[in-house]
């Protein structure tokens, strides 16, 4: 089992505490999760595999670096959509799958609406992305189809995680990395994450009641 890794970064902390503040309205608050997304996302990356790739600059031939694998990102709808527009901008010809799920208010139990993820294979570097990590039931549930779709290797980038979230992922997919902006203190009674941000998804697409 690999411990989740917390990204700390002066401009992390600057723009997780505009999300959490609830003050922060919607376009504020995408704006600062795109940058919180691809700070995340260059750590999820760090250990891609290259390979030696011949060019020629406009001076000389050198040996330079590619990208090994392929690699497919996989965000967990809807929240998921705001890290893929960063996983994007750092990874231009990704392959995107999508998994839809959404929590019960009343038990967070995850329920599935949709579904569409391309061909994996076991070297396909899969890079799963959801902001909130809190019971763990979204992220277990998506791992699970994954590797029933033959996913190798798993890479799950999150804003905000809960140590409970944590615990469970890890001790049913203990060969899945983590990484993380923030682990908070807890979940509360509504399976929340304390003191966490409220619901993403809600404040990002701008549908808070
Ligand atoms: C949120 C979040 C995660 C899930 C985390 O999604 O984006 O997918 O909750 O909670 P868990 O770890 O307890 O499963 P939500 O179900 O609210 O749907 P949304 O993204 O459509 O808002
Ligand atoms: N989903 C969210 O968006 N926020 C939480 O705190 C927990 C689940």
């Amino acid at each position: 089992m690999t411990e989740p890794t917390v990204v700390c970064h002066p401009l992390i902390a600057h723009s997780l505490t505009v999300l959490r503040d609830r003050e922060t309205q919607t376009p504020t608050f995408r704006q600062h999760a795109a940058i919180v997304s691809k700070i995340v996302l260059v750590e999820a990356t760090r250990l891609l595999a290259v390979k030696e790739h011949v060019i020629n600059t406009p001076l000389a031939t050198m040996t330079g670096s590619r990208l090994r694998d392929r690699i497919v990102a996989v965000p967990v709808l809807r929240a998921g959509l705001a890290m893929l527009f960063a996983a994007q901008d750092l990874l231009l010809d990704v392959p995107v799958g999508f998994i839809g799920l959404e929590r019960d208010e009343h038990t967070a139990v995850p329920r599935s609406y949709y579904e569409k993820i391309p061909r994996l294979e076991v070297d396909h570097q899969v890079l799963v992305l959801d902001p909130m990590l809190a019971t763990g039931g979204s992220l277990d549930d998506s791992l699970n189809r994954l590797k029933d779709r033959g996913a190798g290797p798993l890479t799950l980038a999150c804003l905000v995680a809960a140590p409970e979230g944590i615990e469970r992922v890890l001790d049913r997919h203990p060969d899945a990395r983590i990484v993380t902006a923030a682990i908070d203190e807890k979940l509360d009674e509504n399976k929340f994450i304390v003191p966490g941000l409220g619901d993403f998804g809600d404040r990002y697409f701008g549908t808070e009641e």
